[in-house]
């Protein structure tokens, strides 16, 4: 009976601890899950590259002489600040950041550097950030990414992003990109 009255007394106790932590973090748009050794983060937002317009969130800041020659645009360097939203609607809630530099980096074969900070605004995750570090061959409908550092509650984060294109428009070039992100870390 004893027994009995402990295990109910601390099924009770543990489920109350766990809504806790469940309550702290209230973003739908990301999930972590602590297995004990690590953290695992997974991620999900919308990345807006707008490059049209009287105001862009990627410019152009450089050029080799043969980048408007060349068909994939070797050479060509654009300067980013694109909001990460919630959904694909660029007026749906705005949780972070995407800053830094992507530049056409492939001779025969489409290809942009990416060297990119994502800094995230929402919940928990305000004032955190991951560095992306890749080749992303950007015309592939779903592409691979490595994620090689972060900040905040990316500390020492190792991880990968799986980004889908979402909308692309042709004429324009500005485009919406579907980000899954997973990330470990040890806090
Ligand atoms: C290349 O094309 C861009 C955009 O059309 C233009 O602004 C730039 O002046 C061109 N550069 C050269 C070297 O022709
Ligand atoms: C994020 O942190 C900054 C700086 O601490 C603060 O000014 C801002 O209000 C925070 N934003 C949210 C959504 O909590
Ligand atoms: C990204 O994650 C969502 C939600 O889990 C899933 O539906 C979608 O298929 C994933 N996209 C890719 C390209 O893996």
């Amino acid at each position: 009976m004893a027994r009995l009255v402990f295990l109910v007394v601390f099924i009770t106790m543990l489920t109350i601890l766990m809504s806790r932590g469940e309550a702290q973090d209230v973003t739908t748009w990301a999930k972590r899950v602590d297995t004990g050794k690590e953290v695992v983060t997974t991620l999900h937002f919308y990345f807006h590259d707008v490059v049209s317009g009287s105001n862009p969130t990627a410019v152009r800041i450089a050029q080799a002489s043969q980048t408007n020659s060349s068909l994939t645009g070797f050479g060509l360097v654009n300067m980013v600040d694109d909001p990460l939203t919630i959904g694909p609607d660029p007026n749906s809630k705005l949780v972070g950041r995407a800053r830094g530099i992507y530049g056409s980096a492939g001779q025969n074969e489409f290809g942009l550097l990416m060297v990119m900070s994502y800094g995230f605004l929402d919940g928990i995750y305000n004032g955190s950030s991951f560095s992306l570090l890749s080749i992303n061959p950007a015309l592939n409908p779903v592409r691979e990414m490595s994620i090689v550092g972060g900040t905040g509650l990316f500390r020492l984060a190792r991880g990968y992003a799986i980004a889908q294109t979402y909308s692309l428009d042709p004429t324009t070039g500005d485009a919406v990109v579907a980000y899954n992100v997973t990330l470990n870390t040890y806090i």
